[in-house]
């Protein structure tokens, strides 16, 4: 396996941002709002969650980043989703953030303390073995270190075959990083997916739209958050 490279991150009042990508990695206004709009609730979790009858469910993430979306999606299921059931959350990360960054991104989200601690502690091993248990093993975290396109690739080849119930497109604006936002990926998208699955992207960019479609997916638009006027989901 080539030796992984980390994010060049920098601060800007105390929030993390992509030297590589030269962007945000949340939104700077409240990025723990925007990530419940726009991939928990439009993903519709919570009426999916409550009284889940299934063992498991699945999330796919492209960008793991600083685990915001991760972490709020583990603490939602956790609060809500039935006590037998498990998460099972997938992310491609291409430029994980040291250890070190990750910890310094945490310091914003005081009343997260708890959770993150749970994240920091897995996270290296998480890079380096690409999978982790937390919580209780109530939710299990499988980071592929890696392009999200070649990485959802591996993965619908495997057998058993994975199949995804919601995907959270992230993975920065599709201006500042074009190259993730591509047929493949969204090919390899449907071929995890099933008439069941949904995603949800902070981006209304109309290729995205067109892309998604041309794979299978039925893409709907809403409102975005805060400044941003729309994003897609499906
Ligand atoms: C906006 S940030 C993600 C924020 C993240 N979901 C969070 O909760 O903090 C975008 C992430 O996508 C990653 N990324 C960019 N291009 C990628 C690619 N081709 N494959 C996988 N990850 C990629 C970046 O390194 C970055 O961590």
């Amino acid at each position: 396996m080539p030796p992984v490279v980390h994010a060049a991150v920098s601060w800007q009042n105390g929030l993390a941002f992509s030297e590589q990508y030269q962007d945000v990695y949340y939104n700077s206004d409240n990025g723990l709002q925007e990530t419940d709009y726009v991939f928990l609730q439009a993903n519709r979790l919570a009426e999916r969650w409550l009284d889940y009858p299934n063992a498991s469910f699945t999330i796919a993430e492209t960008g793991f980043g600083t685990g915001l979306n991760f972490l709020l999606a583990a603490k939602f299921w956790l609060d809500t989703a039935p006590i037998k059931a498990n998460l099972h959350f997938i992310s491609a990360e291409k430029h994980p953030l040291s250890p070190l960054d990750m910890s310094k991104a945490w310091q914003q989200w005081p009343t997260l303390k708890p959770f993150s601690e749970a994240l920091i502690a897995h996270y290296p091993k998480a890079i380096e073995q690409g999978d982790v248990s937390l919580f209780n093993q109530r939710v299990r975290l499988s980071l592929l270190i890696g392009d999200a396109a070649t990485a959802y690739q591996s993965l619908s080849q495997q057998q058993p075959k994975i199949a995804v119930d919601a995907w959270f497109l992230d993975g920065f604006s599709p201006a500042k990083n074009p190259d993730i936002w591509q047929g493949s990926l969204f090919q390899q998208m449907a071929l995890l997916s099933n008439i069941h699955t949904s995603f949800a992207t902070f981006t209304s960019a109309s290729a995205v739209r067109r892309q998604l479609m041309a794979a299978g997916f039925q893409v709907n638009k809403q409102a975005g958050y805060a400044k941003k006027r729309e994003m897609l989901y499906g």
